[in-house]
């Protein structure tokens, strides 16, 4: 079997019933990327002619999903099985190719070594088919192998149809086979829907194909973990679990320190420098990239976060598509939305929020600001409480401050503004005009101190207590006169 004569079919028209969704189940998630997704990388480097999907539940929204990948899609409508699936590509596929190579759309654990030794083995016997199989523990839900001899298969049987006895067979069928086209085509003609569920089970291909005296393979897979489906939300919870283990344990193998790492959540993409920290229940989303010597402190959730080396970032972060240079401390408890510029040895303080905003080098913002589509100098000192006003109502204004500012606490600065090197807001300013630079702008009403007045206050309401004391004094001491009263008490 050379490069250009196979194809690849991927089943992924299935509706996923025992996931009890409304979304297809190729498109639910695990390790980071849809369930198809991981199958078609996975397969992408094996040099095939040309990569299928059969697609159908929500065959737009697969189809949308598999775009970018360079998969062409085939609709497979209604699904009346895994055979009928195939049966509905065979026009696709047409003469050209002698084989192809089977997967299904549920099974994203499968890497690119195994298929392409599974493909090795069928390219050295010629068979009809080769069938990965897996030796598991516990094989429920999964067909079985049975043998014919040694290395050749008679049957797959299907969890529902089995036999007391053959039910204690531990060897699996993955879905994942090579087919000599030739072979194959005449014996789905032959296929029967004799199962409860009356479709077409590409499964029952091989025993005709068995009994009409061609030869089936099996293969066992080196790693059972890579044929596990993803049929139930159980099944799709361990999947995940197993990626994101092997990405917590590439990342320590490349130097990274991940505490807990069972408790962490690591996108397939991430990348990490050396002696970068993780601390528990970290999550690094999408194309989030960290350098070397880093800490993200417990509880941060970091998506296409760009961290230079040494960066801090402080227990319970929210980040988003910004930049942080070396140097820079952000947190605890900040948040920085989409396209911020935090500039070396910045520091983001608690309860900060930053949109659209660039922080000098050395600019602190430590506590309680919202800093919106502005762009801050060097060595400048944001108050707590420092908010800019940078929408109208209507549209979205920028705030320009410069090198060694100084914004006092509770400003509001009321966007578009400018305010120049060296300046100095008062704190509770309103600022609505530009500031000049090293000029002192103070936006507030003038404070005015009446001498005494506290103290004046005080003797009144002392005076207006008076007679009402006096009154109650004068009642209690009456109830004490009166005969018999303590007689009665005894
Ligand atoms: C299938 C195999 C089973 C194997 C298991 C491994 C059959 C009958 N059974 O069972 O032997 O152990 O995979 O994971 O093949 N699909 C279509 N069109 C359809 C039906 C299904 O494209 O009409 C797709 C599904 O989207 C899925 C794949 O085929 O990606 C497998 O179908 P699924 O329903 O998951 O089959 P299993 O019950 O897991
Ligand atoms: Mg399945």
């Amino acid at each position: 079997m050379s490069a250009s004569d196979f194809v690849i079919v991927i089943l992924a028209a299935g509706k996923g019933t025992r996931l009890r969704s409304n979304r297809a189940k190729v498109l639910h998630r695990a390790g980071g990327r849809a369930l198809v997704e991981h199958v078609v990388r996975a397969c992408q480097p094996l040099g095939a002619k040309r990569i299928f999907a059969v697609v159908g539940h929500q065959a737009d929204d697969v189809r949308a999903a598999l775009e970018p990948l360079d998969v062409e899609a085939v609709l497979q409508q209604p699904q009346h099985g895994t055979g009928h699936a195939l049966l509905v590509a065979r026009r696709a596929i047409g003469n050209r190719v002698k084989h192809v190579l089977v997967l299904p759309g549920d099974a994203p654990l499968v890497g690119g070594g195994t298929l392409r030794s599974l493909l090795q083995t069928h390219r050295n016997a010629n068979p009809a088919a080769t069938i990965l199989t897996a030796v598991v523990e516990n094989p429920a839900g999964y067909g079985r192998i049975l043998r014919k001899s040694g290395s050749t298969v008679a049957a797959i049987v299907e969890e529902s149809q089995l036999s007391e006895e053959q039910r204690t067979i531990n060897e699996i069928n993955s879905s994942m086979y090579c087919f000599a086209l030739d072979k194959l085509w005449p014996a789905l003609a032959r296929l029967k829907p004799n199962n409860a569920h009356r479709e077409l089970y590409l499964t029952d291909v091989i025993a005709v194909l068995s009994q009409q005296g061609d030869t089936v393979l099996a293969q066992v897979a080196a790693d059972a973990q890579e044929v596990l489906g993803c049929n139930t939300r159980a099944e799709l919870g361990e999947v995940d679990r197993i990626f994101r283990a092997r990405k917590s344990s590439a990342l320590m193998e490349a130097g990274v320190t991940i505490q807990l790492p069972e408790s962490v959540m690591i996108d397939p993409d991430v990348q990490a420098g050396e002696d970068t920290v993780i601390e528990p229940c970290v999550q690094l989303l999408g194309k989030t990239r960290l350098g070397a010597r880093c800490t993200i402190r417990t509880g941060s959730l970091l998506t296409d976060a760009q961290l230079a080396d040494g960066v801090t970032i402080e227990p319970y972060c929210v980040i988003a598509s910004s930049r942080i240079d070396s140097g820079a401390v952000v947190g605890p408890f900040a948040r920085l939305r989409r396209d911020n510029h935090v500039r070396a040895g910045a520091h983001i303080g608690n309860f900060v929020e930053l949109k659209k905003t660039v922080m000098g080098e050395g600019t602190k913002a430590n506590h309680l600001a919202y800093l919106g589509d502005a762009r801050i100098g060097r060595n400048t000192n944001i108050g707590a409480g420092t908010i800019t006003c940078n929408y109208d109502g209507v549209e979205k204004h920028p705030t320009t401050i410069g090198n060694r500012v100084f914004i006092g606490t509770d400003s509001a600065l009321v966007a578009p503004v400018r305010i120049g090197d060296g300046a100095y807001v008062a704190a509770g300013s309103v600022i609505t005009e530009n500031v000049p630079a090293d000029a002192l702008a103070i936006a507030r009403g003038r404070q005015a101190n009446k001498p005494n007045w506290a103290a004046k206050r005080r003797r009144e309401l002392a005076a207006a207590e008076k007679p009402k004391k006096s009154r109650r004094a004068k009642s209690r001491a009456r109830r004490k006169s009166r005969p018999g009263r303590s007689a009665r008490r005894r």
